[in-house]
């Protein structure tokens, strides 16, 4: 069965605002632990929405790395421009559909993240072969 509901971003951005008030564990040091984003790598953050990986890994590596966030929603991307304006960021946001091929060459990316995205990918084989190939 094929489920075509989507949900709106302001449900969104109030599940992301809950997992910040909430979560039992920060996220954002742990993921940042773990994937030890560094200088001068190129990070495709994939189902960006408002950017909160993508600006996170931004401070970690003091705007060093070429960060990419991709999202579908361009509701969202334009508050993640937003916001890369008030910071001074030089974030790159734009848009991808993850369930679609990446409009990237093979072997772009350093590294390819994804938070609180993946899971509404249609074809996981599909959305990891992309996000693995770039
Ligand atoms: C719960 S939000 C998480 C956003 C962000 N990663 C974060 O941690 O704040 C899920 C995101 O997946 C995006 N998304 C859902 N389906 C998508 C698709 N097919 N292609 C790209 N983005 C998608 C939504 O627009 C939304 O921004």
């Amino acid at each position: 069965m094929k489920i075509d509901y989507q949900e709106p971003s302001k449900d969104l951005l109030m599940r992301i605002d809950i997992h910040e008030k909430y979560g039992s564990a920060n996220i954002d040091v742990w993921t940042n632990e773990l994937l030890k984003p560094q200088a001068g790598m190129k990070i495709l953050d994939v189902g960006c929405g408002a950017g909160k990986l993508s600006f996170l890994f931004n401070e970690y590596t003091k705007g060093e790395a070429k960060i990419t966030g991709g999202d579908f929603s361009e509701e969202l991307l334009d508050k993640a421009r937003e916001k890369n304006k008030k910071v001074g960021a030089n974030i790159d946001f734009q848009f991808l559909d993850f369930n679609q091929p990446f409009k990237f060459e093979d072997n772009t990316f350093d590294l390819c993240t994804s938070a609180f995205a993946i899971y509404y990918a249609s074809d996981l084989d599909f959305t990891f072969g992309e996000a693995h190939r770039v």
